[in-house]
């Protein structure tokens, strides 16, 4: 890929070090202890690219925290976001603001008639806050439902939905939240040997788990419309649809979260597009803007804005809305349509990926499984084929994932990681020779993670 709109930063390894140090003395990370961390230093990026200090270039199979789903600057964002600058930098959320009302207006085009309006948060943690706080008040109620496999965010509800280890020390159980096992074949709660099968008994298990939480006692059912961190495990055919008539028949608001899987990850501009279920608000984020400026939001659904015509919605910020990060979404959903980026992400995703991942599966014994689609796949690493052990435990990293992550690092790729997967999630628009280069990459590094594997061993 040219690098047109950026130029490439010079290689200055002094400058890098500065920047690293000045980290190191006054950036508090997330999700971290703060002496145990090496952040790696980024000085620029281009489209699938992005370099450090010494002038080494990485394929950003990453896309950061699979957000930059146009790639790193593109210059029709950067350009919209410099113009809004120049124009008017912010806005109060009371006043109408032109670009505010344009994104709005692209978002609801996108989703779907049955979702007139659209509530702008700053992030997707504040999209499923705003969705599950509509949700109750829509309803009366106060449980919420959610799976173990998932991420929704890291304030306090978004944190309680969440399935995954980041919860367990923000959890002190008093958020009114359930969690129950989602569908995930490979790894079946229900023992199950096909997907038919996990559909239906992943059902069975949420029916019952509605009917001893009591019905009536229910919000909503916040679920990941892919599951994303938590391993990208697409659902089984009928699910969603399962899960739909749940909540019609217990007044249960769905609340799909597609702040990883929508704006395009899947082929599609959401998720749900690929299901026979439709939501009743979806959360989404990241992708609006490929992250080039922070912004979330709330798409929702006729029924529940009904609850809001007269009534006062008690929430809001003073960033919603915002008329940078809202020029950004505009520019990003017009170059996303005007470069057919969704269509890029579906051939890509069966054309390149899959096929390709699945070759590296026949020859890589720490493959256990592949599975995705369009730019949203994960390989579940296992040290024994036969009996699916991951490589490494639920919640941690291991050496075969280290050394796994370092081959790739050293070959010129960045990787997205989670505990024993590795997420292969470049952006919507990346070529197939970029593709076919990171597919490269894998295969050698895959080598790190097989001799950790029984048959490695062997
Ligand atoms: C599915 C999902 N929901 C919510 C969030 C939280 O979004 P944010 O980090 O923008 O608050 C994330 C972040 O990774 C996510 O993947």
């Amino acid at each position: 890929m040219s690098l047109v709109n950026s130029a490439f930063t010079s290689p200055d390894p002094e400058e890098g070090a500065r920047v690293y140090a000045a980290d190191r003395a006054h950036v508090f990370h997330s999700w971290s202890a703060q002496e145990l961390i090496k952040p790696m230093v980024i000085a620029g990026g281009d489209g699938s690219y992005v370099w450090d200090y010494d002038g080494k270039r990485y394929l950003d199979f990453s896309c950061q925290l699979v957000n930059t789903n146009i790639g790193h600057q593109h210059p029709r964002v950067v350009a919209a976001i410099k113009e809004q600058a120049d124009r008017l930098c912010t806005v109060a959320p009371q006043h109408a603001n032109d670009m505010r009302s344009e994104a709005a207006r692209m978002i609801c085009e996108r989703v779907g008639p049955s979702f007139p309006k659209v509530f702008f948060t700053n992030a997707g943690t504040e999209a499923v806050e705003h969705a599950t706080r509509m949700a109750r008040l829509h309803t009366g109620r106060i449980k919420l439902l959610s799976a173990y496999r998932s991420y929704h965010g890291g304030t306090t509800t978004s944190i309680n939905l969440t399935g995954d280890p980041r919860r367990w020390a923000n959890d002190y159980g008093s958020a009114g939240v359930t969690h129950f096992f989602g569908p995930f074949l490979y790894r079946s709660p229900f023992h199950s040997s096909t997907e038919a099968e996990e559909s239906d008994r992943a059902l069975e298990h949420l029916q019952s788990v509605i009917d001893f939480e009591g019905p009536d006692t229910i919000a909503a059912i916040v679920l990941e419309t892919i599951p994303g961190t938590a391993g990208i495990m697409p659902p089984p055919p009928g699910y969603l649809a399962g899960v739909r008539a749940l909540c019609d028949r217990y007044g249960i608001v769905f609340i799909a979260d597609e702040v990883m899987a929508g704006f395009g990850r899947t082929g599609r501009w959401f998720a749900f597009e690929h299901f026979d279920a439709v939501p009743d608000l979806v959360a989404f984020a990241k992708g609006v803007t490929s992250g080039y400026v922070p912004l979330g939001g709330v798409i929702v659904s006729a029924p529940i804005l009904e609850t809001f015509a007269t009534r006062v919605y008690p929430g809001g910020l003073t960033y919603s809305g915002h008329p940078l990060a809202c020029a950004a979404a505009v520019a990003t959903m017009q170059a996303m349509e005007d470069e057919k980026m969704v269509e890029n992400a579906a051939a890509i995703g069966e054309e390149v990926l899959r096929p390709g991942l699945l070759e590296l599966a026949a020859r890589h014994p720490s493959i256990g499984e592949v599975r995705g689609l369009g730019v949203f796949f994960a390989l579940e690493l296992v040290r024994d084929r036969a009996t699916r052990e991951p490589i490494a435990p639920y919640g941690r990293s291991s050496p075969a994932m280290d050394e796994l992550v370092a081959a790739c690092k050293e070959r010129g790729l960045l990787p997205f990681t989670n505990y024993n997967r590795l997420h292969v999630v470049p952006p919507c628009n990346v070529s197939e020779d970029e593709a076919r280069e990171g597919l490269a990459i894998l295969d050698e590094a895959l080598s790190a993670a097989d001799r950790h594997t029984v048959e490695g061993a062997a």
